[in-house]
C-alpha cells in the first residue's frame, strides 16, 4: 500500500502528492478541463480516469521501446506513482500536421502535412501565456543548456517515431502533441501525461477530432470521444 502524503502542487488538470519516498510522487488526474490559458474552464466527466489509463498505456509502450519516463505504476483509476522530477520549464511540441496556433502564426493550411515533423518550444509560464521561444531564449532564461535542448528535441522525435505508428494502427492520426520533461538523477526523462488533453488525434477515416479540441471548439460528444480514445488505446490489437 503506497502511503499518500501532503499535496505538493495542484495544477489545472492534476494534483501532485508526496509519498513516504523522497523521490516518488503520486500524480492524481482530475476531471477539470481548461483551454486558452484557463480562460475557458469546465469539467469532462471521468476525464481523469481516461487520461490516467491512457498515459499509463503509452508510458509502458514507450518503455518497451527504450524511452524512459517518470512512470512507475498505476495505483488506481485516477492515480499513478511517478519518479519525482525537477520539471524543465520548456514544453516541447511535435507537429506532424498543421492545426491550432501554428495556423494563425504562420498562415498555414489546416491539416497540411509537416514532413519531417516539426519541433517547437514553449516557455511553461501561465502568467505569460506559455509563449513560443527559441533556443537562444531558453539559454537567456537559463531554462536548459544547449546540449539539454538537443536532448529534448531528440527524445521528442523518438517518441513521435513510436507513437505515430501506434495510433495509425488504431485508426488515429497523431496530428501534434505537447510533452513535458524533468531532471531525475541528472538525467532528462519524460514526465507529466500523454492524453487527449495534450495531443491532437484525428480519426483516419472520418477526420473527426478525438481530443481536447472538442472542448476548445464546443464540438460536442466530448465524454464519448475520450472514452473512444481509451478503448482504442487500451484494447489489444488482434
Ligand atoms: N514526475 C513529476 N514530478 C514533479 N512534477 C511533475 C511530474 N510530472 C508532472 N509534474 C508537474 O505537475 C503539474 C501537473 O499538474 P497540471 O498538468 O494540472 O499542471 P499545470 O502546470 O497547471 O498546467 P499545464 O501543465 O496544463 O500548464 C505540472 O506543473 C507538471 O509540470
Ligand atoms: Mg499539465
Amino acid at each position: 500500500m503506497i502511503e499518500k502524503g501532503g499535496m505538493l502542487y495542484e495544477g489545472k488538470a492534476k494534483k501532485i502528492f508526496l509519498t513516504e519516498k523522497e523521490d516518488e510522487v503520486i500524480q492524481y488526474f482530475k476531471d477539470d478541463a481548461t483551454a486558452f490559458n484557463a480562460e475557458k474552464r469546465g469539467t469532462i466527466h471521468e476525464k481523469g480516469v481516461v487520461n490516467n489509463k491512457i498515459s499509463t498505456r503509452l508510458f509502458q509502450e514507450l518503455a518497451d521501446s527504450g524511452i524512459p519516463s517518470h512512470f512507475i505504476q498505476q495505483i488506481n483509476d485516477r492515480e499513478m506513482l511517478a519518479r519525482r522530477v525537477q520539471i524543465i520549464l520548456v514544453e516541447v511540441v511535435v507537429r506532424n500536421r498543421a492545426t491550432g496556433s501554428i495556423i494563425t502564426r504562420l498562415g498555414l493550411e489546416e491539416g497540411m502535412l509537416i514532413a519531417p515533423p516539426l519541433v517547437e518550444f514553449f516557455y511553461k509560464d501561465d502568467s505569460l501565456g506559455d509563449p513560443l521561444i527559441t533556443e537562444d531564449h531558453i539559454r537567456l532564461l537559463k531554462l536548459a543548456t544547449p546540449s539539454q535542448v538537443t536532448e529534448l528535441r531528440n527524445q521528442a522525435l523518438k517518441i513521435n517515431e513510436v507513437l505515430l505508428p501506434f495510433f495509425l494502427k488504431r485508426g488515429m492520426m497523431l496530428v501534434d502533441f505537447k510533452l513535458e520533461f524533468g531532471l531525475w538523477n541528472g538525467q532528462i526523462i519524460l514526465a507529466d501525461e500523454i492524453s487527449p488533453d495534450t495531443c491532437r488525434f484525428w480519426d483516419v477515416q472520418t477526420g473527426e477530432r478525438m481530443d481536447k479540441d472538442r472542448f476548445r471548439k464546443d464540438l460536442g460528444r466530448i465524454e464519448e470521444t475520450y472514452q473512444e480514445v481509451l478503448k482504442r488505446v487500451c484494447t489489444p490489437l488482434n
